[in-house]
């Protein structure tokens, strides 16, 4: 099978090179000379673990990358990876995606039929307006020539590799027969596990080699495109559920980390995603959110769940900075240190991240803030060029004469940290672990005044671990 994934962001790439390693040939096309140098010199254009090792291992064998379309040509199958950016109100901006279209149309080749798959997360009825401008760039029959399906990612940053090769479920929609044909070929290597055995003698990153096979779920095109973004809703009410819970757990005294595990045993309702948090953000669930909720409200039903869902999580933000300013007084003039700046640990995302809403607030508020990032501050800075905080490089620098440190997200830099050292520097020990994450117990005995989320203050336990996620 010939592959082509337009775009080397974070879908295209991902999926190029899982594409590349499971033995089809594949071509990143991306218009950006950068990128596509970067690809060919071996190098991974995004921060995401275990990718830099697996292009290396497939660039100029199996995965290619270039700057021209003629590779659409040759292909069977033609993922549409590009970005897809919200709007102002909320909905998302197709230009993207329109102009990739236009380009597959003028190179798509008339002597063979090829898969247009859209792979982006995109509204429901994209496949019908991508056909009709393949249509009329190419002058090709849809259905005949060529099919526009859905084949949505659910690519976690951070264990996109993971979650690319060891997936729950692959959906696949279109109703055309012989589309289906192409991609139940294209995913047998990875469905059926063909030569993971060499592959994980191969990786130095760890895979659990066992994990269960995928469930491959054919249907519609917009059940496809629609069960993208109400999965995206859905975990994202979860977590706005059990972040609400946290702060009844805290007012009554009950423990919410029980509380979550007590709830992830029913097998209805699962463990993932109930991990107690400042609120989610992110580069996904934000946008699809909005975007649900935007297309709900066109076709005059709005999703009241979801809209709950994101006010809930914006109070979530404000509460971690009420509590602190319960616990200090008053945050006019104290120094406040930031442990963590990207919306979740293993990436450099720092995009509309619950970290700069919350320095918002606490600057807002008269405090001074200090903040480090393992691989975040780069982007972070880049992104909030006039936002008045202190860069730190060491952990210890963020605590230099704080009234406080809040922990918000879940690095394990953070759980290796000399916590001893960090105490040294705090003109006052209080610390807030938004992510229930640290040893409680080890820091209480040190002389920290610790306190987490949705944990009544006589119920801290020693072996505190996250959910998994
Ligand atoms: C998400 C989806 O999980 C993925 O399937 C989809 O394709 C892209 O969007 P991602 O944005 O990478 O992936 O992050 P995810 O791991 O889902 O976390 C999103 C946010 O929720 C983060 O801020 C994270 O810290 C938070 N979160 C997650 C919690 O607060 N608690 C949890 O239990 C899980």
């Amino acid at each position: 099978m010939n592959v082509v994934c337009i775009g080397s962001g974070y879908v295209g790439s991902v999926t190029g090179t899982a594409f590349a390693v499971l033995g089809h040939p594949t071509t990143v096309i991306d218009l950006d000379q950068n990128k596509v140098d970067q690809i060919n010199a071996g190098a991974s254009p995004i921060y995401e673990l275990g990718l830099d090792e697996l292009i290396r291992k497939t660039i100029g064998k199996t995965l290619f990358a270039t700057t021209s379309y003629k590779a659409v040509r040759e292909a069977d199958v033609v993922f549409i990876g590009v970005g897809t950016p919200s709007r102002e109100d909320g909905t998302v901006d197709l230009s993207y995606i329109k102009s990739a279209a236009r380009s597959i149309g003028e190179y798509l080749s008339p002597d063979r039929f090829t898969v247009v798959v859209d792979k982006s997360t995109v509204p429901v009825g994209t496949a019908d307006l991508v056909t009709s401008i393949i249509e009329e760039a190419s002058g090709q029959t849809a259905e005949e020539d060529f099919t526009v399906i859905s084949n949505p990612e659910f690519l976690r940053e951070g264990y996109a590799l993971e979650d690319v090769f060891f997936p729950d479920r692959v959906v696949i929609g279109t109703s055309h027969p012989r589309a289906r044909k192409v991609m139940r070929e294209l995913y047998h290597n990875l469905l059926e596990r063909v030569n993971y055995e060499e592959l994980s003698k191969d990786f130095t990153f760890a895979y659990n080699w066992n994990s269960p096979k995928a469930t491959y779920f054919e249907t519609d095109v917009k059940s496809a495109e629609m069960i993208k973004y109400a999965s995206n809703a859905f975990l994202a009410v979860k977590i706005s559920y059990i972040n609400e819970v946290a702060r009844l757990c805290e007012a009554l005294g009950a423990n919410v980390l029980d509380v979550a595990k007590g709830m992830g045993m029913d097998s209805r309702i699962g463990e993932k995603f109930l991990q107690v948090s400042s609120g989610w953000s992110g580069s996904c669930f934000p946008k699809d959110t909005a975007e649900f909720l935007e297309t709900s409200r066109k076709y005059g039903s709005e999703l009241s769940v979801v809209k709950a869902a994101v006010q809930s999580n914006e109070k979530m933000h404000h509460f971690v900075v009420e509590k602190m300013q319960r616990h200090l007084k008053t945050l006019n003039g104290k120094t406040v240190g930031i442990l963590g700046l990207t919306f979740k640990p293993n990436t450099d995302d720092a995009r509309k991240t619950q970290a700069s809403t919350i320095i918002r607030q606490l600057i807002d508020l008269g405090a001074n803030v200090r903040v480090h990032d393992p691989k975040g501050m780069e982007m972070f800075r880049e992104l909030n060029p006039k936002l008045p905080v202190g860069y730190c490089d060491r952990v210890e620098d963020v605590a230099r004469r704080a009234d406080g440190v809040v922990l918000l997200t879940h690095w394990k830099e953070y759980l290796q940290a000399d916590w001893k050292r960090i105490q040294g520097e705090m003109r006052y020990p209080y610390l807030l672990d938004t992510r229930n994450f640290l040893p409680h117990k080890m820091l209480v005995e040190m002389g920290y005044i610790y306190e987490g989320l949705g944990i009544g203050k006589e119920l801290i336990k020693e072996n505190v671990a996250p959910l998994m996620i």
